[in-house]
């Protein structure tokens, strides 16, 4: 099993042998190798189960260090790092030879980000290297937001998990590329559009087009429960249709319990918060998934800020309706 620790110099040690080390960050946890080294980030994929031709992102500890690993630096990006980093937001920029092929699966941009974590900074300060990571969830399962998670996934395929605590966000940075020069959201994420269009003066576009082979954490089937889940807007239409059987909500800011009898029901935020929402959604649908429920139905949030970021990750992990 995975030796859980809070020691930043044993993560090291561990790392620079060429092992993987689970981290936290302020979105969810990652599952972390020498972003350097094909030996070490081909476990990665082992350990996950992840299709090959599924990209990585690098995570580094200050944008100087960022500079050998692309092969351009425009000012939007140093704009864009000046207001967002350290924080949840992933550039796509023009990879250098110094990038493994393994990392990119092949594409001619990298992912980079300097993720909020303060253990995990720490850890890449002492590095000389960055850190490759993906979520650290056997690929297709929910995100992990704590380090019990982690463990109860992947505990007996990785030898270390960094315990950094709850992640502050809990949902996935944005994704954020130049598509024919003109800035293009891969992946909504705990950065709202809002928020980078007003540093960029532009409003981002929507990527449009099939992502999946570029970037397959946006096809259909992931972050997904493997409890049957449902999204939608009209939870009590689905009580009603699917009332005999054993059922966990998941509301927003009011329960439907008074109305039906449901085995277990998790209200986010009372008060309305959609950050409290993001915060607390993938460790909800950790705990109902041990719950040995028959359904997991899940109110989609209001479609404003990082709503359309936990609705986005509520289409890929549910059958959904209404939205
Ligand atoms: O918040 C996060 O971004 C977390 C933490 C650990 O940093 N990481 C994360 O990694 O969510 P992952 O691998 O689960 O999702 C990254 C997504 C994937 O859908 C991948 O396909 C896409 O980013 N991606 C990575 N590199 C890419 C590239 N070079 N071009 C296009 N898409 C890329
Ligand atoms: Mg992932």
């Amino acid at each position: 099993m995975a030796t859980i620790t809070k020691d930043v110099l044993s993560a090291k040690e561990v790392l620079d042998a060429g092992g993987l080390v689970a981290i936290p960050t302020e979105t969810v946890y990652g599952l972390a190798a020498k972003g350097t080294d094909a030996a070490a980030l081909k476990q990665i994929f082992e350990a996950k189960g992840r299709p090959v031709n599924n990209p990585l992102i690098l995570h580094f500890a200050t944008l100087d260090s960022i500079r050998p690993f692309v092969s351009e630096l425009p000012q939007a990006v140093q704009l864009l790092a000046s207001n967002f980093w350290p924080g949840p937001l992933t550039l796509l920029l023009p990879k250098s030879k110094k990038v493994p092929e393994v990392v990119t699966a092949g594409n001619d941009r990298v992912a980079v980000r300097i993720p909020d974590h303060p253990l995990t900074l720490e850890l890449l300060q002492q590095l000389e290297y960055p850190l490759a990571a993906p979520s650290a969830n056997p690929s297709g399962y929910i995100s992990p937001t704590r380090a019990a998670h982690v463990a109860q996934q992947l505990g007996g395929k990785i030898p270390m998990i960094l315990d950094g605590g709850p992640c502050k966000s809990g949902i996935e940075s944005t994704i954020l590329g130049w598509d024919e020069g003109l800035p293009t959201i891969y992946r909504p994420g705990a950065i709202t559009t809002e928020e980078i269009a007003g540093v960029l003066g532009t409003t981002p576009r929507a990527h449009q087009k099939s992502t999946s082979l570029l970037a397959p954490g946006m096809s259909l089937s992931h972050y997904a429960p493997r409890t049957p889940t449902i999204a939608t807007t009209a939870v009590l239409k689905e009580l009603e249709r699917h009332k005999e059987k054993k059922i966990g909500v998941i509301a927003l800011r009011s329960g439907f319990g008074d109305q039906f009898l449901v085995e277990k029901e998790v209200i986010l935020s009372p008060q309305g918060s959609l950050q409290e929402m993001a915060q607390k959604l993938y460790a909800t649908m950790y705990q109902l998934d041990t719950m040995d429920l028959d359904l997991i139905l899940i109110e989609f949030a209001p479609g404003e800020g990082i709503g359309s970021a936990i609705n986005d990750r509520l289409k890929r992990s549910s059958i959904h309706y209404n939205l």
